[in-house]
């Protein structure tokens, strides 16, 4: 028996919400905090299955860490050379960032580090991040690009100039930690500009870096400062509701709170806005190192476009519920340039087009991305059965689904969701969405 969803249709999205927090902020938040001076607190930390596997991997790593609420982390900073040797393998679950990012933290400590993880992220390319870090001078393995990732430690690691073959926030990321710890600064090149927590949080702790979206340079710091940080609601979890609200009933308005702003998140906004959607940020204030606002958005009739490619990485985890919105548009949408769907915890552009072909979407499938024919008028969605091939972010997009479907529609295999997003099914209740769990 696996766990599904049963999303029955339902047109009206209201009232005022908040999404946790934000997943990629909270597992370098633990990281950071780990292997910082003194203690860190975490407000607003995203207590999802992906970021407790990380944190219960510093646990392993010797970190104290208490957690006085789900959303509340103390880190009790071991200090850059304080991690010792876990003593067995460290499971990453589903978490592909947390598997790279450690692999460069770990690349620069005196002892061995083997990670594992689930089904998914056992199959996931991982050479990405090792043959950057082998050219700094480290120990990195991986089993014919996957893991199991062996790191044998107690070795001198270099400053590099690293021309990144993709635009990867976790390559970019597993980089950057490796060389806190090298002889002399590194500096990452990339095609297109990616996520830049990172960057920020790392300033944060006093580390000297110089970024201008492209190209990145760290200089390995003597220490890391401690941080207080309160972690924006994640714009990821908070997009599906985005497209909920453009796919409403035009009269009422959906208020999201707190959602993070970084710009280099927020491509799906500039996309849907393109589209023609009536979306406005309000409030718009910092929190700590990043930029947070409140989110209203109201029902428009959207027309499909052309993504411009340079949205593409800005927008790399909103991409399926964006197929969904351009579903429900007038005229064809083309995304290109998303080849990375491809290696995600499923690859993105079959499960959406197995769910498409499922429920009656006309689309075309490319190697690098989709073109969707839109209908506007009437159901978009057919209804019925469709696969999440075990990817929280496909589940929730059939969710959304759901607002133009003239069936039901049922998603199997969902239990991943509790790997970004706990309380999905609840908080998509409050404001009128009709998902109940099921098991089938
Ligand atoms: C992430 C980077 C992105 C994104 C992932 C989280 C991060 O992956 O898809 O969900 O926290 O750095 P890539 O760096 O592989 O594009």
């Amino acid at each position: 028996m696996t766990q599904g969803f049963e999303a029955q249709p339902a047109m009206r999205i209201f009232g005022t919400m908040a999404v946790p927090g934000d997943k990629s902020i909270s597992h370098r938040a633990l990281m950071l905090g780990g292997i910082a001076e003194g203690l860190s607190e975490v407000t607003g930390f995203l207590a999802s299955e992906d970021c407790l596997a990380t944190l219960r991997a510093m646990r392993a790593l010797g970190v104290r860490i208490e957690q006085p609420s789900a959303t509340h982390v103390l880190i009790h900073g071991a200090g850059m050379r304080g991690l010792r040797d876990a003593g067995g393998p460290l499971d990453m679950g589903n978490a592909g960032t947390a598997m790279r990012l450690f692999t460069g933290l770990l690349a620069a400590q005196k002892f061995d580090s083997r990670l594992v993880g689930d089904a998914s992220l056992m199959a996931r390319p991982m050479e990405r991040v090792a043959k950057p870090l082998r050219e700094m001078g480290a120990d990195v393995r991986t089993h014919s690009g996957t893991p199991p990732v062996e790191i044998g430690g107690g070795h001198r690691l270099r400053g590099i100039d690293y021309r990144m073959p993709m635009s990867s926030a976790q390559v970019k990321s597993a980089i950057l930690l490796a060389a806190l710890y090298a002889d002399a600064p590194t500096t990452i090149s990339a095609p297109a500009a990616s996520r830049d927590h990172s960057e920020r949080m790392l300033k944060g702790c006093g580390v000297r870096v110089e970024a201008d979206g492209l190209r990145t340079t760290l200089h390995p710091p003597q220490r890391l400062l401690n941080q207080k940080l309160n972690v924006p609601g994640d714009f990821s979890s908070a997009a599906f509701f985005i497209v909920a609200g453009c796919l409403g009933a035009p009269e009422e308005g959906l208020l999201i709170e707190n959602v993070g702003m970084n710009p280099t998140r927020t491509g799906l906004l500039d996309i849907l806005r393109s589209m023609g959607a009536n979306i406005d940020v309000l409030n718009a204030r910092e929190s700590g190192a990043e930029p947070v606002a409140d989110l209203r958005v109201r029902a428009s009739r959207l027309r499909g476009v052309r993504v411009p490619a340079e949205l593409v990485p800005l927008a790399i985890d909103e991409l399926p519920v964006l197929f969904i919105a351009a579903a429900c548009a007038h005229g064809a949408t083309r995304v290109s340039g998303a080849e990375e769907l491809r290696v995600k915890e499923s690859d993105r552009i079959a499960a959406m087009s197995a769910g498409f072909t499922a429920m009656g979407v006309a689309h075309r499938v490319f190697p690098d991305g989709m073109q969707i024919e839109g209908r506007s008028e009437g159901p978009a969605f057919s209804g019925g059965a469709v696969d999440s091939f075990g990817d929280h972010r496909i589940a929730m997009s059939f969710s959304i689904a759901s607002m133009r479907a003239a069936k039901p529609i049922e998603i199997r295999d969902v239990a991943n969701v509790a790997t970004s997003f706990p309380g999905f099914v609840s908080l998509a209740r409050s404001v009128g969405l009709a998902i109940r769990e099921s098991a089938v």
